[in-house]
């Protein structure tokens, strides 16, 4: 098999750590069998902005969407662009022409990685954040009244679709059920938020009966919160809406030490598009430039866009070397996790496990 891959590095160590994630995917495309054809683009980045005046070429989606997966490392250099013109400008615009309308984070305390919740070791913390990626909160319905007055009024409209919120609680249940404790928790508000989040709740009782083998709960959002930092040993596959599901997934990886681990994916399960593959972190400015940043979050983004492409063993063989390099620590790792290793010492040294398998 040969995977057609579209590589954008981005800004900062964005630059930084994509070398090393495409490190491990050949060595991984080596060890498993399989081929990587990995084409590199320099848009969505500050350097194509300054020279074109806009993130993207015009004849972006055309380019993408014939490509099997995206795989991404982090957009953003605020001297030069705003944060939101090269958000929106790129991975934004992606999210939205591609469809990828699962936001799937794994929130997994690996070893050697000390949990800032005291005493929690790993096997304590391991689920998934399943959030929704295209509706919601996030919509783009409102307005502003009356502006410059007293009576100066802003209102703004969730927007939840039968198929956007069935097709995201779809693919939780069907995560959940493919995983050992086969449990799904929903994030609510359905006490304060009386229209949408009561309609949200229907539908998530309405799909649980057709998956008898998955045990459901649901919690508030605020005390759900509490309840990551409190159990997250409760927690197996939990579903949120866009809002809800945008502050989990910071606050889940939160709980597992350094922002530099932490990987996700902007899927399309439908497979009418191209998923995007990415590690959570941005493009860190304040240690650009150095070759000090962790490259375990773009490396564990590999691992996720290979499970998506069917390579499971590559994928898990991935995730297993990361495990065993962090779990042996010591002057491998890099600063943020106590060594004093560098991105291409890291990467390297997880690649040659990779290689090893
Ligand atoms: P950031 O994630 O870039 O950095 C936050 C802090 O974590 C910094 O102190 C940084 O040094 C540290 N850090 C991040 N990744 C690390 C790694 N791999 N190894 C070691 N330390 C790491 O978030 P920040 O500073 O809020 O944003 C910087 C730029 O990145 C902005 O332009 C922002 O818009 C963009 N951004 C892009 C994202 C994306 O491409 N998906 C996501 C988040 C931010
Ligand atoms: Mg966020």
């Amino acid at each position: 098999n040969t995977y057609r891959i579209a590589v954008i590095a981005g800004d900062g160590i964005g630059k930084e750590v994509m070398p090393e994630g495409l490190r491990a995917l050949r060595a991984a495309a080596d060890a498993y069998g399989f081929e990587v054809d990995a084409v590199e683009f320099d848009y969505a980045s500050a350097d194509y902005y300054l020279e074109h005046g806009q993130m993207l070429p015009d004849g972006w989606f055309e380019e993408l969407r014939r490509f099997d997966a995206i795989f991404f490392g982090a957009v953003g250099w605020p001297d030069v662009v705003p944060d939101h013109v090269s958000l929106w400008g790129s991975l934004l615009q992606f999210r939205r022409h591609f469809d990828q309308y699962v936001n799937l984070r794994p929130v997994r305390l690996l070893p050697g990685i000390t949990s800032p919740l005291a005493g929690r070791k790993p096997g304590d913390v391991d689920f998934y954040v399943v959030r929704e990626n295209t509706e919601g909160e996030y919509s783009s319905v409102g307005g502003r009244m009356f502006e410059g007055t007293d009576r100066e009024t802003v209102i703004q409209d969730t927007v939840m679709t039968r198929t956007g919120v069935d097709r995201i609680l779809k693919y939780a249940f069907d995560l959940a059920q493919k995983r050992e404790k086969k449990h799904l928790t929903s994030a609510t508000k359905s006490n304060g938020i009386s229209i949408t989040m009561p309609y949200w709740d229907e539908r998530v009782e309405a799909m649980a009966g057709r998956y008898d083998d998955v045990r459901v709960d649901k919690f508030h959002i605020d005390i759900l919160c509490a309840n990551f930092v409190l159990h997250p040993d409760w927690f197996d596959v939990v579903v949120a809406s866009n809002l809800f599901g945008d502050i989990l997934s910071d606050l889940g990886p939160a709980c597992t030490g350094t922002i530099g681990v932490a990987p996700s994916g902007n899927i399309n399960p439908d497979r009418t598009f191209p998923s995007l593959f990415e590690p959570v972190h941005g493009s860190a400015p304040d240690i650009a430039g150095k070759g000090i940043a962790n490259p375990v979050g773009q490396i564990w983004s590999a691992s996720m866009m290979l499970d998506h492409l069917g390579e499971t063993e590559a994928a898990a063989g991935i995730l297993g070397a990361i495990e065993s390099v962090l779990a042996t620590g010591g002057d491998a790792l890099t600063r943020d996790l106590g060594g004093t290793g560098t991105t291409a010492s890291l990467g390297g040294t997880i690649a040659s496990v990779i290689a090893g398998a």
